[in-house]
């Protein structure tokens, strides 16, 4: 290396770092001339051969050029850095609008649900639970139902494996609280029922019941009847008219089904009340002793009501809902008008 040799050195370097076109072309750059095994560093090591007259003045050239370099290197780096932003879209335009979730709201069925517990929590029920999956006993056998029943059929019950099932109605839960509790008794237990049933405007394979059961002495079919009235007209509001035909229930006795008049029409027929101008909304009755007997009661001393409701009939009939799929799809454009 002789004095020459570093002029011409120099210029291809500063040349090249000056045509670097990215950050990757200026860190090859740097590698070559700057890097541990680069250039400059080589010819430092190499100065003992430099022939001795030129030997300072090619010293002083590598480290002047390993500064210029240096510095070189490092404003192409920061003006490329620069271009770089001046291109990009700002990170965050502080003067844009914000995002808007529009809030969400109950589902209709979850909301005749809370109206159904506030309306009896005031009477004193508390809201009881049990659990989807049932054991043919609960759902079936301790509610008094006979092994020939039709609702034991594959074809009503979803029948699982392992010999339970998907709870048909929440009467079985009635059985579970009443084995776990003594009298008196006053819970509403509200949730999914499962049914084969094939879907149409007023069936679903899934659907939603609220059970209410009241054990205690000297209940009487009498204070049956005034609380599903009650509750008649604090749902529906004070027009509703009410009315109970007899019935059979296994698990009641007398047992009577519970209509409310329709409130889509106001009685005077229509489609959601197929003409009649009623609406079925519940199964209801007085314990059968043999329930009682069941859990364990004295069915001597104890009597009781219960009763059973649909909770998508009455959604139906409060909110002038004409076909019961329109629950479960989903749709915003359904739930919105609840909101
Ligand atoms: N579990 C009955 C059904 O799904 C409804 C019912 C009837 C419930 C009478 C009751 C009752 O508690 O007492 O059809």
């Amino acid at each position: 290396m002789n004095a020459q040799e570093m002029l011409t050195l120099k210029e291809t370097a500063l040349a090249e770092a000056g045509a670097a076109a990215g950050v990757v072309d200026l860190e090859a750059v740097r590698v070559r001339y700057l890097g541990r095994n680069g250039l400059l560093p080589k010819i430092m090591k190499g100065l003992k051969e430099v022939d001795p007259a030129e030997r300072a003045d090619v010293g002083q050239a590598a480290n002047a050029l390993k500064q210029e370099l240096g510095s070189l290197l490092d404003a192409r780096r920061a003006a490329l850095a620069a271009a770089a932003a001046a291109k990009a879209p700002a990170a965050f335009d502080y003067s844009l609008p914000g995002r808007w979730r529009p809030p969400g709201s109950m589902h209709p069925i979850s909301m005749v649900i809370a109206d159904v517990a506030r309306i009896f929590g005031r009477l004193g029920f508390t809201v009881a639970d049990g659990p989807d999956v049932e054991t043919r006993y609960h759902n079936f056998e301790a509610l008094n139902t006979p092994e020939h029943h039709p609702s034991l059929d594959a074809q009503d019950t979803f029948w699982l494996e392992t010999g339970e099932l998907l709870r048909t109605q929440t009467s079985p839960v009635q059985i579970r609280v009443m084995e776990r509790s003594q009298p008196p008794v006053r819970i509403i237990t509200p949730g999914r029922c499962y049914r084969r049933d094939k879907t149409d405007a007023t069936h679903s394979a899934n659907f939603h019941q609220v059970e209410g059961l009241y054990v205690d002495r000297d209940v009487s079919m009498a204070d049956l009847k005034g609380v599903l009235a009650y509750f008649a007209r604090e749902m529906m509001g004070p027009g509703v008219g009410v009315r109970f035909r007899p019935h059979f229930f296994p698990f009641t006795e007398p047992s009577v089904e519970c209509d409310f008049s329709c409130h889509v029409c106001g009685g005077k027929g229509c489609r959601v009340c197929k003409h009649s101008g009623w609406i079925e909304i519940a199964g209801a009755g007085m314990v059968d002793p043999r329930v009682f007997s069941k859990v364990g009661y004295d069915a001597e001393a104890l009597t009781g009501y219960a009763f059973g409701m649909g909770v998508e009939r009455i959604a139906m009939i409060k909110y002038g809902v004409g076909d019961i799929r329109l629950f479960y799809e989903n749709d915003a454009r359904f739930l919105e008008q609840f909101a």
